[in-house]
């Protein structure tokens, strides 16, 4: 995350939340509990209500965190195991389905149905046919997402067989998003990835056989190794294809990944092309794209038909739902309260099946302000914000309250500011050259007190 510094330092980071992970603490647990104690569309004094239609409850989501990946990519900062053997998976799968059990009873989640599910990782892939099937099924006791609009489901291409993706689609996924990041072999192992480039393609018969609504695919642009001719070739055999949708991530490298802690013990030089080469590389991606039809959706995302691929969970979470995070280390949001389950493997297990106790491990209330500024961050990821949304629903003039920061980023070619900040339909929109770097735009709005700290 950067808009000016030219390497990809250790340390950098992408902000997915606000205010900062960092500030989170065991002392605001309290308040999490009693928000999962209050009936959904109640709310503690003082907290905001996120409810987007009138209804007074706010929309709700599902994640799972699966954290089981065949080998850990050098670059990846995500809670992850490798190693583990069908006895530990067996005891976390348990453990996710007594987590889900004791949530379900909570009286915030009476009466409500999911409007979206997202299983993550890690791998969820991981999971061979027959854990899938029976971690469905044991779920499906205590809760159901017949009415969501939208089951994704992260696979790690190496993962896939011709019967798991059957029996994802049976299961009710209907947005595939598959971790190709590279199509060389070479770029590939280099970062440590456990897939090679002929298991995509082979993969790719089977998705396209089971018709999923919609099939995202990851790149990474500076996986280390990268070149502008292998970049070109990436994107050429991402168009050929032709999935709904293109995930690009800028590579980052925060302080623990495999890259970070040896980068850190060398003192050696950054591996990672630097940000401006990284953005040239997501530009001409865009570039290309565009003239092959498809429409930029965020600073990371491009689809190939906006009308028929919508994002639930990104545009629900980016609007203020409820999003019920369960497995270890996983972030969520409920009745107007952050929270992240605790990291370690043993306390995890052991406070659900051992002291029938919900997994929390820090957690954070924040001011209608902050959330303001959190949905505010988020949706410029889109490359633009909408005025009269905000004015709505937090009675703030967001132009009129950060009017030096728009100025600002208007000389230097990023934003452009709408004439007027109250005719309906009033807008703030990011330029390419903004959106490309937004990450590095963002804590120019964080309050002065998060501006320095460490994020996570
Ligand atoms: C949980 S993984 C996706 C599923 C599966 N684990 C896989 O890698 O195929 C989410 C995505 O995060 C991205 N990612 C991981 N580490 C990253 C980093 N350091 N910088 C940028 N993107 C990263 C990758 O594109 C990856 O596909
Ligand atoms: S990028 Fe995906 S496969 Fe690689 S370690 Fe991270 S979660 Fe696992």
């Amino acid at each position: 995350m950067s808009t000016e510094a030219t390497k990809t330092e250790v340390g950098s980071y992408f902000i997915s939340n606000y205010p900062p992970f960092s500030q989170w603490t065991s002392d605001a647990i309290g308040d999490l509990q009693a928000a999962l104690a209050r009936p959904a569309g109640s709310t503690s004094q003082g907290a905001l209500q996120n409810s987007s239609e009138g209804t007074g409850v706010p929309p709700l989501g599902l994640y799972l965190h699966i954290p089981f990946c065949r080998k850990r990519c050098k670059f990846c900062y995500f809670k992850v195991f490798t190693n583990v053997n069908a006895e530990s998976i067996e005891r976390y799968v348990s453990a996710l389905c007594q987590e889900i059990s004791l949530v379900a009873r909570q009286p915030i989640m009476q009466g409500r149905q999911f409007r979206f599910v997202y299983f993550g990782g890690g791998t969820p892939s991981f999971l061979s046919v027959k854990q899938l099937q029976s971690l469905l099924e044991r779920l499906h006791q205590y809760v159901t997402w017949d009415g969501a609009e939208e089951v994704t489901f992260e696979c790690e291409p190496g993962t896939l067989s011709e019967p798991k993706v059957k029996a994802l689609r049976d299961l009710g996924v209907t947005r595939l998003s598959l971790g190709v990041e590279n199509f060389s072999d070479a770029i590939l192992e280099e970062n440590g990835r456990a897939h090679l480039s002929k298991e995509v393609f082979r993969a790719w018969e089977w998705i396209q056989a089971a018709a999923f609504p919609n099939v995202n695919i990851d790149l990474i642009s500076g996986m280390v190794g990268e070149t502008w001719d292998n970049w070109r070739e990436n994107i050429r055999r991402t168009l050929e294809l032709s999935p709904e949708s293109v995930t690009i991530y800028q590579m980052e490298l925060p302080f623990n990944t495999v890259y970070s802690k040896g980068l850190l013990q060398t003192q050696g030089d950054s591996p990672v092309a630097d940000w401006q080469t990284k953005r040239d590389w997501v530009r001409y991606a865009f570039e290309v794209f565009q003239e092959n039809g498809y429409s930029i959706s965020s600073a990371y995302t491009v689809v190939k038909d906006p009308k028929k691929v919508s994002f639930s969970y990104r545009d629900n979470l980016w609007r203020g739902s409820d999003l019920l995070a369960t497995g270890i280390a996983s972030f969520g949001h409920v009745g107007g309260v952050h929270y992240q389950n605790v990291p370690e493997w043993d306390r995890y297990l052991g406070m659900i099946l051992d002291e029938n106790t919900l997994p929390l491990g820090r957690a954070y209330t924040p001011t209608k302000h902050q959330m303001l500024i959190r949905e505010m961050i988020l949706q410029l990821k889109k490359g633009w914000l909408d005025l009269s949304y905000f004015k709505e629903k937090f009675d703030t003039n967001i132009f009129e309250q950060w009017r030096d920061v728009w100025d600002g980023y208007a000389n230097e070619g990023y934003a452009v500011l709408p004439e007027s900040d109250v005719a309906p339909g009033s807008q703030i929109r990011l330029t390419t050259e903004g959106l490309l770097r937004v990450d590095g735009l963002l804590p120019a709005f964080f309050e002065p007190q998060f501006r320095n700290v460490r994020y996570t």
